[in-house]
């Protein structure tokens, strides 16, 4: 029974032995699907974006959402651009989050009035989006560059850096453009 108290040790399962080209090929899987899910996402954002700028009243919210919609149609161009660099035909797979966040969105629209409140609804709904885009862009750049997939990982780091201006460009419309106290002087005008 010497062996009892060392057995402890001697007994712990090995981490299971995966072959580095196997952890390479799931990664690959990993980062396949991952581009599917958010050329999906980015696809449809260019149908959201315009119904967002069109309920907004802030002219710098407008103006920001009407930018960041064709930069989301030079991204949509750029996944597929990635698709051909790593030889996957591009195809998209829902985004279960991208489409919670749109509905969230529609909701926010359907339940405010025009003006400064729908317009700080339609930025906090935006900045959702923004922030869910800079986190996946974020690990998709990793997993090219862990890939070796250089030229990808440029394009996606193009893209990761657009996402962050335009969350930046809602912070300040959020921040300096909506004009709440003229809403309420208008309130009490009334
Ligand atoms: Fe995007
Ligand atoms: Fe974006």
């Amino acid at each position: 029974m010497e062996n009892s108290k060392t057995s402890k040790t001697e007994a712990k399962p090995k981490k299971a032995s995966a072959k580095k080209s196997d952890v390479a090929g799931d990664l690959r899987e990993l980062f396949v699907d991952s581009l599917k899910d958010i050329y999906w996402a980015e696809k449809a954002l260019t149908k959201a974006l315009p119904k967002m700028a069109n309920k907004a009243t802030t002219a710098k919210l407008i103006e920001g959402l009407e930018h960041h919609l064709t930069e989301t149609e030079e991204q949509v161009k750029r996944l597929e651009e990635v698709f051909s660099i790593i030889d996957v035909k591009a195809r998209a797979k829902k985004c279960e989050a991208m489409e919670g966040l749109i509905k969230e969105a529609k909701s926010i629209m359907k339940a405010t009035a025009k003006g400064p409140v729908r317009d700080a609804g339609i930025i906090a709904a935006a900045q959702k989006v923004e922030h869910y885009e800079i986190a996946t862009y974020g690990t998709l750049v990793a997993f090219a560059k862990t890939l070796g997939e250089d030229a990808a990982a440029e394009l996606l780091a193009q893209t990761l850096a657009e996402e962050k201006t335009a969350d930046e460009t809602l912070s300040e419309a959020a921040y300096n453009d909506i004009n709440f106290e003229a809403s309420e002087e208008e309130e009490q005008d009334k």
